[in-house]
């Protein structure tokens, strides 16, 4: 099968291209294309509009082709397309760190650029390893992450994460993780409209670790405020507190997944923000530059920074760790004018003052064929369905390609709607969002 790329008019194969996270064979039987975005909506090839449910991948949040986020890239990339970051430096890469320490927690204003959430993850990891090292408890070694989790796919976020078909092909890269259960209560907590009630008792699953492994050997627990990858799992009430708490007391890092919870998904700057909690690392990435070039961030607390920048010996590398797009200056560009577009245009509030709108229209499909769970934080939504006998994810795939066609985009993790729409969604778009689902449900089994 041909197909012609629009800006260039050359006619090119479905072949070549390995697809990430994508049924290929079938996805190129029949493939659903999207060839131009602008605001709240994509086109296909063919100029059909399909609504952005899914703000791209939990990352366009001020909406697609802002024009002072693509006039900054086309500026940078005219004036200076790339420059090295190994002991050289360029201003906009420094002027995006202050732009993302300006909205970070307070304390936490070393910023570490990466290309990727996978990489942040990855980095926070070794970063969480070289600060115990630097402090002198080389023995802090593991990690403990979460069922369900997601960090990304590099080798340290895959095995801290906890979605077992992401794991079971590469056991055992990484020795010296643990895991802590899933927060999902469905028997308790199904149709909760924000935090749930039920399940800050699981966090006890922690000190239960910390005696086992003893602390002396732990050296950080990464997890995502708001679990989205594996199915929109919001954390109950007063778990994340408990959680913090005890790596508190034994000197384990907390590490904060922020990949899609950062810039304004939950009405705030920062997760962090929302449940008033500061970790030690947060990692970043997607919505920091709007997701125009890619970019992601690791930011440090002061105490994380300065033991590992403190224990290097003048005029030695702190840190033997980056990438040669770290702080790339297209990447570095969006960053500071998306960062300015969120503040000028107030998005993050813009989240917040519409959640309960979007809460009630999300609740509205309790009832609906199939729909077995729904849950809501911020401008974030989760609809499980019931999984078909035998054929786990089927039913959540058929969706996706009815909402498709339907003039939908919207994410599915097995049979679980996840939803995370651009922070600039109007009224009536959540509306069709919802009826666009609901019609789905009716007409599959
Ligand atoms: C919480 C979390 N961490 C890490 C990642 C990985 O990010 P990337 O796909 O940019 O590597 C994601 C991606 O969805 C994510 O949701």
């Amino acid at each position: 099968m041909k197909l012609e790329n629009p800006l260039t008019g050359t006619m090119v194969s479905l072949d070549d291209w390995w697809m990430p996270f994508t049924a290929n064979r079938q996805f190129k039987a029949a493939p659903r294309l999207l060839a131009r975005s602008e605001g709240m909506y994509y086109w296909t090839p063919d100029g059909r509009q399909i609504l952005d449910g899914s703000a791209g991948l939990w990352c366009v949040n001020a909406g697609h082709n802002r024009k002072p986020i693509v006039e900054a890239v086309q500026k940078q990339a005219a004036t200076m397309d790339y420059a090295p970051p190994f002991q050289v430096g360029h201003p906009v890469a420094f002027e995006a760190a202050t732009a993302v320490a300006n909205i970070a927690p307070a304390g936490m204003r070393h910023v570490f650029f990466v290309n990727s959430g996978s990489e942040a993850a990855d980095t926070a990891i070794k970063m969480a390893l070289a600060y115990h090292r630097a402090r002198g408890e080389p023995s802090r070694r593991i990690i403990i992450g979460r069922e369900r989790g997601y960090h990304g796919v590099n080798i340290g976020g895959t095995m801290a994460g906890g979605i077992p078909g992401n794991r079971k092909v590469w056991p055992a890269m990484m020795a010296g993780v643990d895991h802590i259960r899933a927060t999902h209560d469905p028997a308790r907590n199904a149709f909760s409209r924000g935090q749930p009630a039920h399940g800050a008792e699981f966090a006890d699953e922690l000190d239960r670790l910390v005696a086992f492994h003893d602390a002396s050997n732990i050296a950080a627990v990464i997890v995502e405020p708001v679990a989205g990858s594996a199915g929109v799992l919001i954390p109950p009430h007063g778990y994340l507190d408990r959680i913090a708490a005890t790596c508190r007391k034994h000197g384990i890092l907390l590490v904060f997944d922020e990949v899609i919870s950062g810039f304004g998904r939950l009405g705030t700057p920062f997760a962090a923000h929302y449940f008033k909690i500061t970790p030690d690392i947060m990692t970043c990435a997607k919505a920091i530059n709007n997701a125009a070039v890619p970019l992601g961030a690791v930011l440090a607390s002061d105490a994380v920074h300065d033991a590992i920048v403190g224990a290097a010996p003048e005029g030695a590398i702190e840190f033997l760790h980056g990438y040669t797009y770290s702080g790339h200056p297209l990447a570095c560009a969006a960053v500071v004018a998306t960062q300015k577009l969120y503040a000028e245009e107030k998005l993050f509030d813009r989240a917040r003052e519409i959640a309960p709108y979007w809460e009630q229209a999300l609740h509205s499909l309790k009832g609906a064929r199939h729909v077995i769970d729904i849950r809501n934080l911020g401008l974030v939504g989760g609809i499980e369905l019931e999984p078909r006998a035998g054929a786990p994810g089927r039913r959540g795939l058929e969706a996706h390609i009815k909402c498709f066609e339907a003039g939908a985009l919207v994410r599915f993790t097995a049979d679980i709607v996840a939803l995370s729409p651009p922070l600039v969604i109007e009224k009536a778009q959540i509306e069709q969002l919802v009826e666009t689902i609901r019609g789905v449900l009716q007409k599959i089994d």
